[in-house]
């Protein structure tokens, strides 16, 4: 039977996931791939005008990376994670990557329409839900937000880190802190 997009952790609902294209470099940024058939292949993304959607544009396939490390989220919202966080690099896999897979895509309007070509499960790890992780990606959401579309959430942002300094563990300390001196470093 071939696989389908459950295999490989992408559930119904928004995934948030690093999002992996290649273009003059290996891009990497979260992304949230919305899924409607989780038994199926299909899945789409709202691309807003940064390199992800110009490499994709540029014929790139999307590599989607399941991870739940906190740090790599905070450093790929802001910037290209370089070769020495990649555990391999054709296909591209984060160091700590739950699964990858390979999608075709296709620009339609703001989305990009997802089909899985291949992708492999290389972990399973045990680990209860923890608030720290959720609020480090809603802190980095309004973050991003905040840069990309000039709106202003500062207090938002500062809640959630605030929660990720309370409730996460080390690498949700450590993500917190790369947020902080990011964002204190902005205009
Ligand atoms: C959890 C999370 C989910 C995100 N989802 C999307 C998304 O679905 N589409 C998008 O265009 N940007 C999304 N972003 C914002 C991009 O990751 C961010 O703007 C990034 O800097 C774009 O990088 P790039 O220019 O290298 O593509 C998300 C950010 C976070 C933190």
């Amino acid at each position: 039977m071939s696989p389908s997009l459950a295999d490989f952790g992408l559930r119904k609902g928004i995934n948030e996931v690093i999002g992996i294209t290649k273009g003059e470099w290996i891009n990497t940024a979260p992304l949230g791939i919305i899924v409607e058939d989780d038994g199926g292949r299909k899945a789409k993304v709202r691309l807003y005008s940064n390199h992800t959607r110009k490499n994709i544009r540029n014929g790139s396939p999307l590599w989607i990376n399941v991870i739940d490390d906190a740090v790599i989220f905070a450093l790929a919202s802001f910037k290209d994670l370089e070769s020495t966080f990649f555990e391999s690099l054709d296909p591209p896999v984060i160091k700590g990557a739950l699964s990858w897979c390979r999608m075709e895509t296709e620009l339609k309007g703001s989305y990009a329409e997802l089909e899985l070509v291949e992708g492999k499960l290389l972990r399973k790890e045990l680990r209860a839900v923890n608030r720290g992780f959720n609020a480090i990606i809603e802190a980095l959401v309004h973050a991003t937000r905040m840069i990309s579309l000039r709106k202003y959430e500062k207090d938002k942002v500062e809640y959630y880190l605030k929660l990720a300094e309370k409730c996460g563990g080390d690498r949700e300390k450590r993500a917190a802190k790369i947020i902080r001196e990011i964002l204190s470093e902005l205009p």
